[in-house]
């Protein structure tokens, strides 16, 4: 999708001012094209994020026959019904996007046709066993490279048939490809994962009708259950705002207030992370819009310092780490993340790109772990030019690493921001004061 290299170059900035929102979470836009074509009547979302992510599962859903438009405003997906797929004429292709590929799996394993999901070269890299093991005890019918294990994934609809999984990781992913196997298999189907995993294919099953039971840290779904449509304004990605968090808490005389951010309780890690760490940031008018938490974040520059951080909020945070990381590099004293094996195996492996790109930039010592790593902050940063390794949060949190710098960053490729940030530059060129 990206093939010439897109380099940028942030410089430092005085301060970041102002009021801004960002664009619409990614999780919950992949489900809304999802749910919304397996539900009957039509589904209509606004604040839809227009990104590759989410481009390629709407690519995905008209390929197999459902009717998506875009006005500009809203995206209206008419509904399918469960049943009412087609065998796509060609290879699906999930692009960077491990959400499609995984949930897709999950879905088309099930269906009464054949299907090929294929991605870019880092997705056809990344683990995909963690699906395809479980649907296969569900019964489902997958071939793919590496033994079933890698990317393109050949599937064979088939009948299924419900499994209690007991999972080994907490994925939002595994769970939610289960979860809509579940809906075409015989019987109940239900997962438990180690700790708890962000919520919003539970969120959204019940808002589009269907029965769930949750109970701790499983979630059960009955097969055959038929899912209602409705409208479905989604949050700005508290995964962006990350990005803005990180900015305005390590550039001096910063306040921003980051309007309509998703504050889903599974979600907020990054909070959590940055408030105990001494940032300034407070949640205002909190409400709840089409089933998801949401408020505005106020958030103003502070001295932070060092912690350790490990155990149940690790998945809470997962996407964040990169932004994490370079607060914690210009944090007073010592920063210990544990228990985050899994950035190992997203878009990049995250603790090798930013241990190696902040040490570009004149990071303190940092030390990888196996499951995280060990970083001595510094007061600032000297700049450099470092690398993307085509992942849209390490491109981000690079640029970010900038702004506090005495020098500039330049990021070899940032094309792959588009993937779930179109306009990231623009919006940071628009509150930076330089
Ligand atoms: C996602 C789940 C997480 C996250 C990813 C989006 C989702 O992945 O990292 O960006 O939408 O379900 P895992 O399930 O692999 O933790």
């Amino acid at each position: 999708m990206h093939e010439q290299l897109q380099p940028m170059t942030t410089t430092p900035a005085r301060a970041l001012r102002g009021a801004l929102s960002v664009p619409g979470d990614k999780s919950i836009s992949h489900r809304s094209i999802m749910l919304g074509s397996l539900a009957n009547g039509t589904t209509r979302i606004t604040n839809f994020l227009r990104g590759d992510d989410n481009y390629a599962t709407m690519a995905a859903f008209r390929a197999m026959g459902v009717a998506i438009d875009d006005d500009g405003q809203a995206v209206t997906v008419h509904g399918v019904g469960l049943h009412g797929l087609h065998e796509p004429d060609n290879v699906l292709d999930c692009g960077n996007s491990g959400t499609t590929i995984r949930l897709m799996t999950g879905l088309l394993a099930g269906q009464h046709f054949f299907s090929v999901l294929t991605g870019d070269q880092y997705l056809r890299k990344r683990p995909m066993k963690r699906v395809t093991e479980p649907l296969a005890h569900m019964g489902a019918r997958i071939a793919g490279r590496g033994n079933g294990t890698l990317a393109p994934l050949a599937i064979s609809g088939s009948l299924l048939a419900g499994i209690p999984y007991l999972s080994p990781i907490a994925s939002a992913q595994v769970k939610s490809a289960l979860m809509l196997a579940g809906l075409y298999a015989e019987g109940v189907t239900s997962i438990t994962e180690p700790t708890l995993s962000r919520d919003h294919s539970e969120r959204m099953f019940r808002y589009f009708g269907a029965n769930l039971e949750t109970s701790g840290t499983t979630v059960t779904v009955r097969g055959g259950q038929e899912l209602q449509g409705g409208d479905i304004c989604v949050p700005g990605d508290i995964s962006s705002a990350a990005f803005l968090l990180v900015a305005a808490l390590t550039v001096p005389g910063s306040e921003l207030l980051i309007r309509n951010v998703g504050v889903n309780p599974t979600r907020t890690g990054v909070i959590d992370i940055l408030q105990a760490m001494g940032g300034d940031i407070l949640l205002q008018d909190q409400r709840e819009v089409s089933g998801e938490p949401v408020a505005d974040l106020l958030v103003r520059s502070s001295r932070l310092k060092g912690i350790e951080i490990g155990g149940d909020v690790v998945p809470r945070a997962i996407d964040e780490f990169p932004a994490i990381c370079v607060a914690a590099a210009l944090a007073e004293g010592t920063t210990i993340l544990r228990d985050a094996r899994e950035l190992r195996v997203k878009e990049t492996d995250r603790i090798a790109a930013m241990a190696a790109n902040l040490r570009m930039i004149g990071a303190g010592l940092i030390e990888e772990t196996e499951d995280g790593m060990i970083l001595q902050g510094v007061e600032s940063l000297s700049g450099g030019t470092v690398t993307s390794f085509g992942d849209h949060r390490i491109a981000m949190a690079l640029s970010v690493a900038a702004l506090a710098g005495r020098a500039p960053v330049v990021v070899d490729d940032v094309s792959c921001v588009a993937t779930s940030f179109p306009g990231f530059f623009e919006l940071l060129a628009q509150v930076a004061v330089r």
